[in-house]
């Protein structure tokens, strides 16, 4: 049995005509299509979520208000149940290094407490505490990271 080859040699030209005068400075507007971490909704339905009492587990804010490398949350002043506007800037501020804007499953904040068979991390110190993406909690944070309505 004979093999014949075909060797298909093409060439690519490109030419790159250089426009003969940079553009204007305001030329360079922000990425069109970037998403914005909506602060009203980190206030009104996330924070809620990192606060609230769980059957099992420890609060996200037990955990993450203490000081020392895991903790992105402040903490609440002795005997007081809710976070100041000023202390939930803060938390806003630094919950979004855990997040990558329209991307709910690369950002921490969403995979660490979720299970691994439902695409969360392999390990969190703090458990798992949603058992699937369906799960209510879960979803609210992701329509938040999406920047669609929560
Ligand atoms: C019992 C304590 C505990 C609880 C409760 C807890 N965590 Fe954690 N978390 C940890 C520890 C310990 C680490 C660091 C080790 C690791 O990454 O697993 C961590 C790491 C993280 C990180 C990575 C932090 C970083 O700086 O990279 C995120 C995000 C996170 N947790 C989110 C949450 C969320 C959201 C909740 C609530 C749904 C929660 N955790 C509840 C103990 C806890």
């Amino acid at each position: 049995m004979s093999t014949s080859s075909f060797v298909i040699a093409g060439a690519l030209v490109v030419a790159l005509l250089a426009p003969a005068e940079a553009p204007p400075p305001q030329a360079q507007a922000p990425a069109a299509n970037a998403t914005v971490l909506d602060y009203e909704v980190f206030k009104t339905r996330v924070q809620p979520i990192l606060m609230a009492r769980r059957k099992g587990n420890a609060r996200c804010t037990a955990c993450h208000s203490r000081g020392g490398g895991n903790a992105y949350l402040e903490p609440l002043a002795p005997g007081s149940a809710a976070y100041t506007e000023e202390q939930t800037r803060r938390n806003f501020e630094r919950v979004q290094r855990l997040v990558v804007p329209g991307e709910p499953l690369k950002s921490p904040l969403l995979v660490n407490p979720l299970a691994e068979e439902a695409g969360g991390s392999h390990w969190h110190g703090g458990g798992k505490h949603w058992r699937s993406q369906d799960d209510p909690e879960w979803r609210i944070l992701a329509a938040w990271v999406r920047g669609g309505p929560a």
